[in-house]
C-alpha cells in the first residue's frame, strides 16, 4: 500500500517526519510530550483506558440502538442529563460541528432569518449554507486589554431582535475558545421576551456543570439548546459531544421526540461504541468521582495563578468571573516574542504543545484528567519566557475579528455556478465577494465566509496573521481565493 503514492513533503515537528499516521503516532505516543490541548483526556490512561479494537462493536443485541435508544445508551444519556441538570441530553458522535448543524436545522427552516454571533465557529456557517439560513451578525465587546474578544453583551442582542423582529432564533458562543462567557441569563430572557429559542455553543464549558470555580453551565441559565464537547475539556474521546435541551425548551416546539428525529436526520448509522463507551465511563467516573477529582483541578488552578503572581514581563490573565480559568491565556504583549514563537519555545525547551497561539497570546488548555507533572510543567514554561524574552513595549500584534461586509447569503455564494466564479490573487481581491473562507484553525472563526466582501480591514487581518507565521486556511491554493465574477 501507498508504493505509488507520491510523497508528502516531511513536516519536521517533534523531530517526527509526518508521513504514515499511524506510525507516527505510536511514536508520538511514547514521547514524553505533554498536551496543554484537547481532547480533555489528555491521554492520562489512569482518567480514561480504553482498548479501541477490542470494543469497536455494531448495534448486537444488548447493546443499544443510539438512533431509539431504551437501554444501556439511554441510561448513559439520562445520566448525563441529571449531571448536567437539562430537560433531555442527547449523546452525538459528530463532533460539535454535527450537533450544531441538528440545532439550526430544529430551530430554522429554508430563507429563516436568525441573530448569529459573528465569532461563531466556522460549523455555524456551513449551517447556513446547508439549510438556507440567513444570519444577521451580532458582534462581540474588544477587550482591549487582553488583546481578545469578549462577550455578546444582552443589549446587542435586543438591539438585533428589534431590528430584525423576523428572527428565529439566536445562536452564540458562549464560551469562547479563549474562555469568556457571555451573560447567558439576560440573553435567554430577551429571547424568550421574543418568542424565540437561545442556541448557546458550549462546547469548550463541558466542564461547567462540575464545579463553582468555573462558570454556571447555559444550562442552568435559560438557554434552550446547548451544544457540548465532550471531549473538548472533559476525559472522552475527540467526536464525543452532547446537544441539551434546556428547561423551557418544549415550550417553544424543541421536544425531546423532535430533537431526537433530528438528530438522526443528520448523524451516522453506525455511532463508534469505541467513543460512546468513552462518554459512558466519562460521566461514570464524573458521577463517582467528580467532586473530589475537580476539587483537586480546581486546586491546582489556583496554584498555578498563585505561582504567577510574580511574573514580570509576561502575563498570564487573572482567573475572572466572566472567564473559565482552565483556559489559560498566556500574553506576550510588549516582549520580543510572538504568541507563535513562544509557542515553539515552550515545544522545545518545556516539551509542552500548547492549544492555539494568535497574535502576543497563547492558550493552554487545561482539564480535570491534567497532572500535578502537567502543571508543574506548565508553571516553569510559563517563568522560563518570563526569564527570557527581553521588553520591546511593543503593542499592535492582537488578531481582531474584522467587522463582516455580507453580500449575499451563505446558500447563495454556494450556488453561485461555475462559469460565475473566477479565481483571483491575493493582490487584486480588495472589494471582491469570496465564495470562500479565511480562517485560522484553531479557532475556526472565519475572518472571511462565503458571500462577504472583501474589504480593507480583511486584507489588514489577513496581512498580520501571516506577518506572524500563522497558516491562513482558505488561502492555501496559490494565495487567492474564488470569488463572484463581478
Ligand atoms: C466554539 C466551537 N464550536 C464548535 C466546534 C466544533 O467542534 P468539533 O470539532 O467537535 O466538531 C469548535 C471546534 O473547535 C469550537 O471551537
Amino acid at each position: 500500500m501507498g508504493k505509488g503514492l507520491p510523497r508528502q513533503p516531511a513536516v519536521l515537528i517533534w523531530g517526527l517526519e509526518m508521513r504514515e499516521l499511524y506510525e507516527d503516532l505510536l511514536r508520538y505516543a511514547k514521547e514524553d510530550i505533554y498536551p496543554m490541548h484537547m481532547p480533555g483526556h489528555k491521554r492520562n490512561q489512569k482518567v480514561l483506558a480504553m482498548d479501541p479494537a477490542g470494543w469497536d462493536i455494531t448495534e448486537i443485541d444488548g447493546f443499544d440502538n443510539l438512533q431509539a435508544p431504551d437501554g444501556i445508551l439511554r441510561d448513559v444519556e439520562s445520566r448525563i442529563r441529571d449531571l448536567c441538570g437539562s430537560a433531555a441530553s442527547f449523546l452525538c458522535v459528530n463532533g460539535s460541528s454535527g450537533s450544531l448543524l441538528t440545532a439550526m436545522k430544529m430551530c430554522g427552516k429554508h430563507g429563516d432569518v436568525f441573530l448569529m454571533a459573528r465569532n461563531c465557529h466556522k460549523s455555524v456557517y456551513h449551517g447556513c449554507t446547508a439549510f438556507g439560513l440567513r444570519p444577521v451578525y451580532l458582534y462581540p465587546e474588544w477587550r482591549e486589554k487582553d488583546g481578545i474578544s469578549g462577550e455578546i453583551r444582552p443589549e446587542t442582542v435586543e438591539r438585533g431582535l428589534v431590528e430584525h423582529p423576523e428572527s428565529t432564533f439566536v445562536l452564540i458562543t458562549s464560551p469562547t475558545h479563549d474562555g469568556v462567557v457571555s451573560d447567558i441569563r439576560a440573553i435567554s430572557d430577551i429571547c424568550h421576551a421574543h418568542g424565540i429559542p437561545l442556541v448557546v455553543d458550549e462546547a469548550h464549558g463541558a466542564h461547567f456543570p462540575f464545579h463553582p470555580a468555573f462558570p454556571e453551565t447555559a444550562i442552568r441559565l435559560g438557554a434552550d439548546l446547548v451544544v457540548h464537547s465532550i471531549h473538548k475539556t472533559l476525559p472522552a474521546l475527540t467526536q464525543t459531544s452532547a446537544l441539551h435541551l434546556g428547561a423551557h425548551a418544549a415550550e417553544l416546539g424543541i421536544t425531546p421526540a423532535k430533537m431526537k428525529e433530528c438528530i438522526n436526520l443528520l448523524q451516522t448509522t453506525s455511532p463508534s461504541y469505541v467513543l460512546m463507551a468513552s462518554v459512558a465511563e466519562c460521566y461514570r467516573v464524573l458521577a463517582e468521582r467528580g467532586e473530589e477529582l475537580f476539587e483537586a483541578y480546581a486546586a491546582r488552578l489556583r496554584e498555578f495563578y498563585a505561582g504567577c503572581q510574580d511574573l514580570r514581563r509576561v502575563r498570564v490573565l487573572p482567573a475572572e468571573k466572566e472567564r473559565d480559568p482552565g483556559k489559560i491565556l498566556i500574553s506576550l504583549k510588549g516582549t520580543d516574542l510572538t504568541g507563535r514563537e513562544a509557542t515553539v519555545y515552550m515545544r522545545e525547551k518545556f516539551r509542552l504543545e500548547t492549544e492555539m497561539d494568535s497574535g502576543d497570546l497563547v492558550l493552554a488548555l487545561t482539564s480535570v484528567a491534567d497532572t500535578d507533572e502537567g502543571f508543574r510543567r506548565l508553571l516553569e514554561a510559563v517563568h522560563g519566557l518570563d526569564r527570557d524574552v527581553r521588553l520591546t513595549g511593543r503593542t499592535d500584534t492582537s488578531i481582531r475579528l474584522p467587522k463582516a461586509e455580507p453580500v449575499i447569503w451563505p446558500e447563495e455564494a454556494w450556488n453561485v455556478p461555475e462559469e460565475a466564479r473566477v479565481f483571483v490573487p491575493r493582490e487584486k481581491l480588495l472589494g471582491e465577494i469570496s465564495l470562500e473562507f479565511v480562517y485560522l484553525y484553531p479557532p475556526g472563526i472565519p475572518i472571511l465566509a462565503p458571500g462577504e466582501r472583501v474589504t480593507g480591514a480583511v486584507l489588514e487581518v489577513m496581512d498580520k496573521a501571516e506577518a506572524e507565521r500563522q497558516v491562513l486556511k482558505g488561502m492555501e491554493r496559490e494565495g487567492g481565493l474564488y470569488v463572484k465574477k463581478s
